[in-house]
């Protein structure tokens, strides 16, 4: 059934490389201290009921500096003599365990096949790790995401230990290292935007896949089973984030994600679902009409839309502030609004603080996209915006609507319970925005073409 999407989606691109890792690693250790410890941690496990767990998923942090995706993993490195020396804590080799739940590299098979020097086995990890920490004055971890990391952590600092007292060692603070790390993530290497690119052609395909199969009558949930059926179809670990499939008046809420209702001929149904692959996500989201063809009211609102996210990718050029993308794309919305009688303000009005244009538009442009769907940077270093650069990739995905619904405004009749967001990924490059997604059609002409086709 999906071999024509698997074919436009293309070949794997290479995974990352354990010289790319190496490299993350080093450009985060130029940063550290010589007597620092730093620590990367991952979430335990997380139980959904008796003896059934939540599909895992380590840290981005984890991922990112060396691909490790198995639970009860703790990632350390400390400076020995200008070296630093990296040791990743891994679950142990166990027959029984791995009978019941799946394979396990072991301590030896971290240390053959991932970017690390040591490999230790978790159930070392209390006494490994205190006689590192012991040994560094200045902790460098994340708190807050594995609890028995955290209470070791914890005891060091608090510690009166008589070396502590008698020769001045052991730890005496603790850094984020999130700063740094996200710094590195926020620009992708050429790999990571291959990586990024398949993940936006499979999402781009997925939505081709409901555009085609939606007809008045089908059920939100029935897109979603096409849709995730074709991000695991595709190789993908799934859905970067819940998938919200809103028909009707369910398109005007941001991020419905019940899915339960039945697309009814002459609505609009929002589309809005990405997936992860190989740890990078992508984040896409269409409107069209149910019945394939938008009325008058439903295309004056996509146009508006449309042309505000075409001058907001215009501005996703190096050098432009990372809002310069908000702002355009506020102006143009904001503009057609006035033209077709919806805001009775002028444009700065409609733009201010008391400006009618958040009524309808109450969100922001874009967010980072990489490891995670909201990806990590500052938006506003210094409190300063953020300038664009070469390899950052962000999401512009404006949007409309009008909930009839809703008690607090009152809501045009003619374009009751029209929804629409459109929303790409844009990587920043020195030639102007590439749009990782452009597989997916846009366009009235294209999006009518393809409704209801399958
Ligand atoms: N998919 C959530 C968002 O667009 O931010
Ligand atoms: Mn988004
Ligand atoms: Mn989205």
């Amino acid at each position: 059934m999906w071999g024509e999407s698997l074919e436009a989606v293309g070949p794997e691109p290479a995974k990352i490389s354990n010289e790319e890792f190496i490299a993350r690693q080093q450009r985060l250790f130029s940063q550290l201290r010589p007597n620092d410890l730093l620590i990367v941690t991952a979430p335990h496990e997380s139980t959904r009921s008796n003896d059934v767990h939540y599909p895992y998923r380590s840290s981005s942090d984890m991922l990112y500096l060396c691909g490790w995706q198995d639970p009860e993993a703790v990632f350390t490195a400390y400076n020995d003599d200008g070296n630093w020396i990296t040791t990743l804590f891994v679950q142990p080799k166990d027959i029984l365990q791995e009978i019941w739940e799946g394979r396990r590299p072991g301590v030896e098979g971290a240390v053959k096949d991932w970017p690390i020097d040591n490999a230790v086995s978790h159930e070392d990890l209390e006494d490994s790790l205190s006689e590192m920490l012991v040994k560094c004055s200045r902790i460098v971890v994340k708190l807050g995401v594995d609890s028995v990391v955290d209470g070791l952590v914890d005891n060091e600092i608090k510690s009166n230990s008589r070396d502590r007292q008698k020769f001045g060692l052991g730890p005496v603070s603790i850094i984020d290292p999130s700063r740094m790390i996200n710094e590195l993530r926020l620009r992708k290497s050429n790999a990571e935007i291959e990586l990024m690119r398949h993940s936006a052609k499979i999402a781009a395909q997925a939505h081709i896949q409901a555009m085609a199969n939606t007809k008045p009558g089908v059920g939100e949930w029935q897109l979603e089973g096409i849709i995730e059926g074709l991000f695991k179809y595709c190789k993908t670990s799934g859905s970067a984030y819940p998938s919200i499939i809103g028909s009707g008046e369910n398109a005007t809420i941001l991020h419905y994600t019940v899915n339960d209702d039945t697309c009814d001929d002459g609505e609009v149904i929002l589309i809005d679902a990405g997936c992860e692959y190989n740890g990078y996500a992508s984040d896409i989201t269409r409107s069209w009409p149910v019945n394939g063809k938008f009325s008058e009211a439903q295309a004056e609102i996509y146009q508006i839309v449309l042309d505000a996210q075409l001058a907001a990718i215009d501005q996703c050029r190096v050098g432009n502030t990372y809002d310069a993308p908000h702002n355009a794309a506020r102006r143009v919305l904001a503009e057609g609004l006035i033209r077709i009688g919806v805001i009775a303000q002028d444009l700065e009005e409609a733009l201010g603080p008391d400006g009618d244009l958040k009524n309808w538009y109450m969100h922001n442009t874009g967010h980072w996209l990489g490891m995670d769907v909201h990806d990590v940077g500052v938006y506003r270093p210094d409190d300063e915006p953020r300038l664009f650069e070469e390899g950052m990739v962000i999401t512009v995905e404006p949007g409309l609507y009008f909930g009839a619904w809703r008690p607090d405004v009152e809501c045009p009749e003619r374009y009751a319970n029209i929804g629409i967001r459109i929303e790409d990924d844009v990587l920043i490059t020195k030639d102007g925005p590439d749009v990782l997604s452009d597989d997916c059609p846009k366009t009235i002409a294209n999006i009518e073409a393809l409704v209801g086709t399958a």
